[in-house]
């Protein structure tokens, strides 16, 4: 009988050709780096480590080296040569960066900035995706700096693998414990498929509150901060799309730079700016909070109080954005819509569904502690138009931007399968 090898099960290298910058700091779940390497090398990815002085106390460079096949990096320059690393072109080599064990130090570097080591050197001149796996103390952990800093690097549109409760290292059990080697590699393939999965699609995306002009100084505007909005942008950008985010008066910015932004004050510019960037959209997303009334005039000069007890504006309707949109949707056009509800969710939801033309439409709940406006938060049920009603826990909201698009691929995904049927 003839022996097959490797019983006779091809094995595909999902991350073959991938260039990984993996980068380790100075905790005890260093030691599982070595696994997590190995992992990354035999699907077939191009890895060059990185270390800061402190994890090479817990991890020799000589096991890293030999098992990545190339020299590992901690100083800025070698001694006795006076060569130079460039971290730079490290940086921009790189098609992901994954700082696994991140400690609690790290992280704080990168979101001060503070560049003093070869791995935060590397992670300032990143161009490409980075993900961090945490590891440390319970009680490090729980620190509110620590969850800050956490908070402060998802902003920063860092993806965090979160670490596990149990055993630590130092004899205490509990939340700390760095991501299995496994669920990192998992989370890693998870990335590649993703990050191309909208190349070629054009999504506009409305966010932020409307702002309606009373005078000079003044106008009628909502609590609406734009962070949903945002989030799914950069989620298509990150995925290969080419975005137009029209938005409303915010404090935010955007982190990737291939998002197209169109700043607006009130709902007619956000409205003309929308239909503009609609004609050509394959998806569209209305996050805004668009005010339903404006002033029928705006005051020229600042309204001066009078001796009167009342005041009143006349207001006039604004127009509906994606209602309009709605009625111009041509065929192979997703349409995803928002419904801030404070009662009867489910059935105003699935009116909006109808009324607005949409195919999908994701509800929250101010009701819900942790989602609606202002918070990092959010807990969603999405309606689709086939009527499936898919309901979400509480996630911060790039985690619900990642569960909205897969929905809408998903969603598309199943429209094309029934056009070719
Ligand atoms: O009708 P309602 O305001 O609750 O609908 C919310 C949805 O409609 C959101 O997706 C919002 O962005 C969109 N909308 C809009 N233009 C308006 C009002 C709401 O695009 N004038």
């Amino acid at each position: 009988m003839k022996r097959r090898r490797n019983g006779g099960s091809k094995h595909i290298l999902m991350l073959k050709g991938k260039h990984i910058v993996l980068g380790i700091s100075g905790g005890i779940a260093a030691y599982k780096s070595v696994f997590l390497l190995r992992l990354l090398v035999k699907e077939g990815a191009e890895v060059q480590v990185v270390i800061t002085p402190n994890g090479k106390e817990f991890i020799t460079p000589v096991t890293l080296s030999a098992l990545s096949q190339h020299p590992v990096v901690c100083d800025f320059f070698t001694a006795n040569t006076g060569e130079w690393h460039s971290h730079v072109s490290l940086g921009l080599w790189a098609d992901l960066m994954v700082i696994a064990p991140a400690t609690a130090s790290t992280m704080a570097k990168m979101v001060t900035g503070v560049a003093d080591n070869m791995l935060v050197t590397t992670y300032l001149s990143a161009k490409e995706h980075v993900m961090v796996a945490p590891a440390m103390d319970l009680d490090m952990w729980a620190h509110p700096s620590t969850q800050r800093n956490i908070e402060q690097l998802r902003r920063d549109g860092v993806e965090i693998v979160m670490p596990g409760s149990g055993e630590l290292a130092s004899g205490l059990s509990g939340k700390g414990r760095m991501a299995e080697p496994e669920e990192i590699v998992s989370r890693i393939k998870e990335y590649f498929s993703r990050s191309c999965d909208m190349e070629g699609m054009k999504v506009l995306i409305t966010a932020g509150p409307t702002c309606e002009r009373i005078d000079p100084v003044r106008y009628i505007g909502n609590y609406s901060s734009g962070k949903m909005g945002f989030a799914i942008a950069e989620e298509c950008a990150s995925r290969g799309a080419e975005v137009t985010l029209v938005a409303g008066p915010v404090s935010l910015s955007t982190v990737n730079p291939s998002i197209h932004r169109v700043d607006v004050e009130s709902a007619v510019e956000m409205c003309e700016a929308a239909r503009k960037a609609f004609a050509n959209a394959d998806v569209a997303v209305f996050a805004a909070a668009v005010a339903d009334y404006r002033p029928a005039e705006t005051a020229e000069s600042k309204i001066k109080r009078e001796n009167a007890d009342e005041m009143t504006i006349r207001m006039v309707r604004n127009p509906d954005i994606a209602a309009l949109c709605g009625k111009m949707k041509r065929a192979g056009q997703t349409t995803v819509g928002f419904a801030l509800e404070t009662d009867n969710e489910r059935i105003n939801a699935a009116h909006k569904l109808e009324k607005k033309n949409l195919d999908m439409v994701v509800m929250n709940s101010l009701r819900d502690k942790g989602a609606g406006f202002r918070t990092d938060t959010n807990k969603i049920t999405i309606f689709a138009r086939e009527g499936s009603v898919t309901e979400f826990p509480l996630k911060s909201k790039s985690e619900v931007a990642r569960d909205i698009v897969d929905a809408m691929l998903r969603f598309r995904g199943n429209v094309d399968a029934e056009c070719e049927r």
